[in-house]
């Protein structure tokens, strides 16, 4: 079980305190412009999970936004480690953000001399319930409205936000996004296709967000001799697919087994998929022991 403490801790521009106390400037960039970037990461029996590998894509992001990072690795683990040990360890979901900050005034034009706004918190982590990973869920599909720097993990989510709406309007769990022919990824998820014992997933380009746990379900196919490959997706190849997972740091892997009211595959999650989450919680349960992050 999550061990948060309440109320929880928070770190807001070098200051940890308790969440209902922390604020900032309604002339803050995030707020006025979505103009910041972030990370959610899984923390398992206190371990920040793939830590580096979110440090890398952080990077990346605030590169992407033209953005200096704020700390260099080193200061961000001290960070994170200290949130995580002020909300009491455990499964925890970890977010952090960076924003422009504040300006003297709103203008679009970067403000000169602005200090960054920096944020984190934790909350519990909570398991996905057992029956979504035993009978699977629904997804739809939806035409993919967003920008053209999806790698870009910022803030600006008002087109996710739609679209998983779109989701949750017709009681699916997900919203998979289709831009021209291809599928690109979920509103909040990379997509994987299992077809004849392959596994496929769309290549890493601008178009899609490039998922941690996405690139940890390749590594574990490829160190446990899984055929798999990346490939751009029609939406036949998903609708025809015998298996179609969706990845994330919070849900890890998902089974879809209905898509746009239409079974997948048998209708119920494959083979692949339990071998694949047998092998990604061992890599979690080395993780907690503290051996891999
Ligand atoms: N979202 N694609 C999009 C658009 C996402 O927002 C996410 C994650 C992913 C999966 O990435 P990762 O495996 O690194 O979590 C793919 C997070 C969880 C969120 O916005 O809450």
């Amino acid at each position: 079980m999550p061990a948060l403490v309440s109320p929880p801790t928070v770190y807001l521009n070098g200051v940890f305190q308790p969440l209902d106390q922390a604020r900032i400037s309604v002339l803050d960039r995030g707020f006025l412009f979505g103009d910041g970037v972030y990370e959610v990461m899984p923390v398992y029996g206190g371990q920040p999970f793939r830590l580096a590998e979110h440090l890398r894509r952080l990077g990346n992001s605030l590169a992407g936004i033209r953005c200096a990072n704020p700390f260099d690795d080193m200061q961000w683990e001290v960070l994170l480690r200290n949130l995580v040990a002020q909300n009491g360890g455990g499964d925890l979901s970890v977010y952090l953000q960076v924003t422009r900050g504040a300006g003297p005034n709103r203008d679009h034009a970067f403000p000169v001399g602005a200090s960054q706004s920096v944020f984190a918190m934790a909350s519990p982590l909570l398991p996905l319930p057992q029956v979504y990973r035993e009978r699977g869920v629904s997804a739809v599909l939806v035409e993919d409205i967003r920008w053209g720097r999806c790698d870009i993990k910022t803030i600006t989510l008002l087109a996710n936000v739609l679209l998983r709406q779109q989701a949750v309007d017709a009681g699916a769990f997900e919203a998979i996004l289709v831009r021209g022919a291809h599928v690109t990824e979920g509103a909040a998820s990379n997509v994987f296709v299992v077809r004849e014992c392959v596994l496929v997933t769309p290549p890493k380009g601008p178009l899609l967000l490039p998922g941690i746990t996405r690139d940890l379900v390749v590594e574990l196919a490829c160190a446990n001799h899984i055929p798999i490959h990346e490939a751009m997706l029609t939406t036949e190849d998903v609708r025809q697919a015998d298996e179609l997972w969706l990845t994330s740091s919070t849900k890890e892997i998902v089974p879809v087994t209905t898509l746009a009211g239409a079974p997948i595959g048998t209708g119920l999650p494959g083979p692949l998929y339990r071998r694949m989450m047998d092998l990604y919680q061992a890599f979690k349960d080395l993780a907690r022991a503290g051996k891999y992050q």
